[in-house]
């Protein structure tokens, strides 16, 4: 796992943090984020691949501790900023930080996508080991049921790609990499995390505006990924669309 996103790290900003729809994605997740960071002060971010969000939330002056799994995405995102990035496996936090409270973990753009559903079951608890009380997750998951997705393998004629996320596991292309990777409704979270945590929101992130791989057709089109991005805020608030959006995200908060 780690050598596959070891292997896309350098170019990570470039072919998505900084590409027009990763910029559009990522401040949709931040306008509902903020929504929830009243009383959080120490943050644990998971799976913070180069960086970007971890920078965001000291700019803010939250105590911020993020972690990757890719040595890699660490050196990238060390060379970014001065902050406290270190490498760790998701399913290790709760050995990691066993002396440690956080306030809110943060987990963006499909971390946990990686985890197998038995994996992602034991992080529900490992996370409430180390949350305060009443901490929260803020969780931007890729859902099952992504109709641009659909669409897309439609128009390329893949029919047997259209349904794919349905699969136990996909083998996807990340920057040329095949990386396994587990989609998860809304519903699926609520399941696996029900016993440690209730549900606060679930949001969708990327049911107008396109996943990312649609960047090439979309980078000379800045007219229409604006006039998509004016819908996507229209509908920021409509908890239903979560599962066919690109990505969602879902706020959970300590019993
Ligand atoms: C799609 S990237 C998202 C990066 C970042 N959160 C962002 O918003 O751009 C997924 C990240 O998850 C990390 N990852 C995958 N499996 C992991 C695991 N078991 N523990 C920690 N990080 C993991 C990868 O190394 C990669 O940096």
């Amino acid at each position: 796992m780690e050598a596959s996103f070891d292997k896309v790290a350098v170019n990570y900003d470039s072919t998505f943090t900084n590409s027009e729809i990763g910029k559009l994605q990522r401040n949709s997740v931040y306008k509902q984020l903020s929504k929830q960071l009243d009383s959080i002060q120490n943050v644990l971010e998971i799976n913070c691949g180069t960086g970007e969000d971890a920078i965001w939330f000291a700019k803010q002056n939250y105590n911020v501790t993020a972690t990757d799994i890719s040595p890699k995405m660490i050196e990238v995102a060390k060379s970014k900023a001065n902050l406290n990035f270190k490498t760790a496996d998701i399913n290790s936090i709760a050995s990691i930080f066993e002396s440690e409270k956080f306030d809110l973990i943060f987990s963006n753009f499909g971390g946990l996508n990686c985890l197998s559903k038995s994996e992602l079951e034991k992080f529900f608890v490992n996370g409430d080991s180390i949350l305060s009380e009443k901490g929260k997750l803020a969780l931007v998951i890729m859902p099952k049921n992504t109709l641009w997705e659909q669409f897309y393998f439609l128009a390329k004629a893949r029919f047997s790609s259209i349904f794919r996320r349905k699969k136990e596991f996909v083998l996807a292309d990340v920057d040329g990499e095949k990386v396994a990777t587990y989609y998860y409704n809304p519903k699926d979270i609520v399941n696996l995390a029900e016993a440690n945590f209730e549900i606060v929101a679930t949001k969708p992130i990327g049911f107008f505006v396109p996943p990312s791989y649609l960047e090439p057709f979309f980078k000379n089109k800045k007219g229409l990924l604006g006039f998509l991005n004016s819908f996507e805020n229209r509908i920021k608030n409509w908890q239903f669309l979560s599962k066919y959006a690109d990505h969602y995200i879902i706020i959970l908060q300590k019993r």
